[in-house]
């Protein structure tokens, strides 16, 4: 009988790992997850925290710690391993960069040696620079491997959009698109309501659509994350939602598009460099990359995002 049992690996046990566990369980999204720490009593602890919420959950899940060897039959390996931006210090997502690959070398070894072969999603920060790290350390299919990136500020922005506007964030499409982090740009141009494009709307109706401050809402919605990790020290649910999101499109082989973190090969004028945009993903992981029509000025924000992420990965390199 051709029955498959999903299985997911979740390497990190912090708070984006028990959270990306939870809504993949809460979502039926695997049958099986395993969490994988150093601190292996922690990935136990938060295996049976999620364990005992299947009990009341509607679809059955395995959830375990682990170690390498379970990766081998694996079909999706998330890594969320490495630190939180310190506020406290000032630190961005990428002034965390040295921590996180020291974590990160040792994951890299760790997922070649377990014969892995399925899909990678990569959470953690700078999110994008490190996804290409590992996918250059692994010499991965770059398809197969991805970051949720600016799937989280995109997020964020449409709610701030529909606060602005008063219409569901359901309703709008936008996207920030480049860096998961502080070179992220609003491709304005693309942004559409009912298929209505805003600019459009903001010419037509001065009076409400015309009075939105377009860069202070971009602005708020890159700073949500930082809002949220002032208030409670950590995010979570936004990216378990979010990691949720893109592996519902991947499991369910959806075509879905969402802006995630992808190895560019000549789209947006781009070579070589991890970046977010919106793509179709599959079973396959990421098929195709969309490519919108960006202004001249969009084109230079997104161009200098991807110029940051290319001078970092070259610094990843040399550490
Ligand atoms: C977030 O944006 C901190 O990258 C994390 O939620």
């Amino acid at each position: 009988m051709g029955v498959h049992k999903r299985k997911i690996i979740i390497i990190g046990a912090g708070h984006v790992g028990s959270h990306a566990g939870y809504a993949l369980a809460s979502q039926g999204l695997a049958e099986e997850i395993v969490y994988i720490d150093v601190d292996n009593a922690k990935a136990k602890a938060q295996a049976l925290d999620v364990f005992d919420a299947t009990v009341y959950l509607p679809k059955r899940v395995s959830v375990k710690a682990g170690d390498y060897s379970d990766a081998k039959d694996a079909d999706l390996l998330i890594v969320a391993a490495g630190p939180l931006p310190d506020m406290s210090k000032g630190q961005t997502r990428m002034d965390t960069l040295r921590q996180t690959i020291k974590i990160i070398r040792e994951v890299v070894e760790n997922i070649r040696v377990s014969g892995f072969q399925g899909i990678i999603l990569n959470i953690s920060n700078p999110a994008d620079v490190v996804t290409h790290y590992i996918q250059n350390a692994l010499d991965y299919p770059p398809g197969k491997i991805l970051s949720t990136s600016t799937t989280l500020d995109s997020a964020r922005l449409r709610r701030v959009l529909s606060e602005a506007i008063g219409v569901d964030q359901k309703s709008i499409y936008a996207y920030a698109l480049g860096e998961h982090g502080e070179s992220q740009m609003v491709p304005w141009s693309a942004v559409t309501i009912a298929g209505k494009p805003l600019i459009q709307l903001m010419a037509e109706r001065p009076d409400t659509y015309g009075k939105l401050d377009l860069e202070a809402i971009a602005a708020e919605g890159k700073a949500g994350g930082w809002h949220i990790l002032g208030g409670k020290g950590s995010t979570e649910f936004g990216i378990g939602a979010a990691i949720a999101e893109v592996v519902r499109g991947i499991f369910g082989d959806e075509n879905r598009i969402l802006p995630v973190s992808t190895l560019l090969n000549g789209q947006y004028g781009q070579r070589n460099v991890y970046a977010s945009v919106p793509a179709i993903l599959n079973r396959h992981g990421v098929s195709e990359v969309i490519e919108l029509n960006l202004t001249e000025a969009e084109q230079e924000k997104f161009n200098a995002s991807c110029k940051t992420m290319d001078e970092n990965f070259r610094l990843a390199l040399s550490l």
